[in-house]
């Protein structure tokens, strides 16, 4: 058992297919310089506690640098026979620090508590990045607000037209939800800045080293209060392929819109050539791959969330080896995502809408009926018989083919003498905009203001 971690205890050497099973290397790899880090804190807290001299630690540090700069290379890989990142490296390290030395710094530390540290560390650098990413889709949401800040649509329930909107309120309304994924990957690191280095195996360590001085070094703002917690727990990891599967969602949520939009049907939106992709047969295609792959690529996000959980509910405590699944999930999560943003973004940055036509369908399909009835109420109406009148002029509109602008003053006297000529001023789009001006209402001015908010929203992220 040559090279392994354990071995005083066994006869013999592991079955070659527990060896195939056993294996992680293939995907814990990309652990290798942060189980490096992790190597030089805790080289320096055996340093304080007297368990290597100064000459030993100078000699540890090298070493390690050696090791980082041969990895980088590509110079040092994983070889067949390693298990996984942790005893790869220890190998590594002994080869260039010799076995003596080398074989010291295992000394108070656990393949359970580094592994459950180096997963943390990845993937706060991958949610920096990600929320980065998602910043720049934000960013392309509101220039197109901000391109069109008096453009009308078709505001929808249930598919069907509601009100009347401005494409801009529209658009920030994604913006908005995107803008609450950035900030759960922000408070999400406060949970994930905690370090379970130092939690051994699963009791801590009796060596005398503190957890504190390499979660500072990590970069952490505290070692765990609880080693078992610290090695078993990966409510993070889950936390992490939630607010991924969230983001997920919410990108393809905005990509059906936009797949709806661009059909010949909608008509309301040209998909830049850079970002649509052609048909190997029919030479007219234009196809909205980037928004059918975000919509799809969702579906794997939900994916690995529920992979995850399945693998984590019924885990006794401590750490079990089931947790070695932990890892492909979120990695998965954080390569599809970083992947996807910069092609969503692209893809609505270069969008070009065709405001006029989404203009003339605003008010289209009775979407001006409520402010009918709004506008009775402010006469004095009750809602009740408001919504009724409103809807005697729809069904009556709707028996001749026409919209409610169709109608003649009389019409609108033989429904109810309080249906005056100047129930007008309320049938059209603009106006119908223009009255919702309360915060949170698509008035031109209620959007500015939104906008402002959420530009200010986004400043500290
Ligand atoms: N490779 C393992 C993982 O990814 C860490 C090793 C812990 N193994 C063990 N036998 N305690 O979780």
């Amino acid at each position: 058992n040559e090279g392994s971690l354990w071995g005083g205890r066994f006869a013999g050497g592991p079955a070659d297919a527990l060896a195939a099973l056993s294996k992680s290397t293939d995907f814990d790899w990309r652990l290798a310089r942060y189980d490096i880090a992790g190597s030089r804190a805790h080289a320096r807290v055996l340093h304080d506690a007297g368990l290597l001299d100064d000459v030993e630690l100078t000699g540890m540090l090298a070493a390690l640098d050696r090791l980082e700069d041969d990895v980088v290379s590509g110079a040092y890989v994983a070889s067949e026979a390693d298990e996984d990142v942790h005893g790869s490296l220890e190998r590594g390290l002994i080869e260039r620090a010799g076995p003596e030395l080398g074989g010291k710094l295992r000394a108070g530390r656990s393949r359970n508590d580094q592994i459950a540290t180096l997963g943390r560390m990845f993937l706060r650098d991958h949610a920096r990045v990600i929320a980065a990413r998602l910043v720049e889709t934000i960013d392309a949401l509101v220039a197109q607000a901000e391109a069109h800040p008096y453009a009308p649509m078709p505001g929808r329930t249930h598919l069907q037209h509601a009100q009347p909107v401005l494409l801009s309120h529209h658009l920030l309304a994604h913006a908005w939800s995107m803008a609450r994924d950035v900030e759960r990957f922000v408070d999400w690191d406060r949970r994930a800045a905690v370090s379970p280095y130092g939690s051994g195996a699963l009791a801590g360590s009796s060596l005398g080293l503190d957890p504190n001085a390499v979660a500072t070094e990590l970069g952490f703002d505290s070692a765990a209060w609880n080693s078992i917690d610290g090695t078993a727990a990966r409510d993070v990891f889950a936390e992490f392929a939630w607010v991924s599967a969230m983001v997920g969602v919410d990108l393809s949520r905005i990509s059906e819109e936009i797949i709806f939009w661009a059909t010949k049907e909608a008509g309301f939106v040209t998909l830049d050539d850079a970002y649509s992709t052609g048909s190997s047969i029919m030479p007219q295609k234009k196809n909205p791959d980037v928004a059918e792959l975000a919509r799809g690529k969702s579906g794997r996000l939900i994916g690995n969330l529920t992979g995850l959980l399945a693998t984590l509910k019924g885990l006794p405590l401590a750490y079990n080896r089931d947790l070695q699944e932990d890892k492909e999930p979120v990695f998965d999560a954080a390569d599809t995502l970083e992947l996807l943003l910069p092609a969503v973004s692209g893809m609505i940055a270069t969008l070009t809408f065709n405001t006029e036509k989404m203009a003339a369908l605003a008010p289209q399909g009775f979407a001006l009926a409520t402010d009918i009835a709004e506008w009775l109420v402010r006469q004095g109406v009750p809602f009740r018989e408001a919504h009724e009148l409103s809807g005697e002029a729809v069904k009556l509109a709707e028996s001749r083919g026409g919209e409610l602008w169709d109608l003649t003053d009389e019409d609108y006297a033989a429904i109810s003498p309080a249906l005056t000529p100047e129930v007008r001023t309320v049938l059209s789009t603009e106006g119908s905009l223009n009255s919702r001006s309360a915060q949170g209402g698509t008035a031109p001015v209620a959007v500015a203001a939104q906008l402002s908010e959420l530009r200010s929203r986004l400043e500290p992220l």
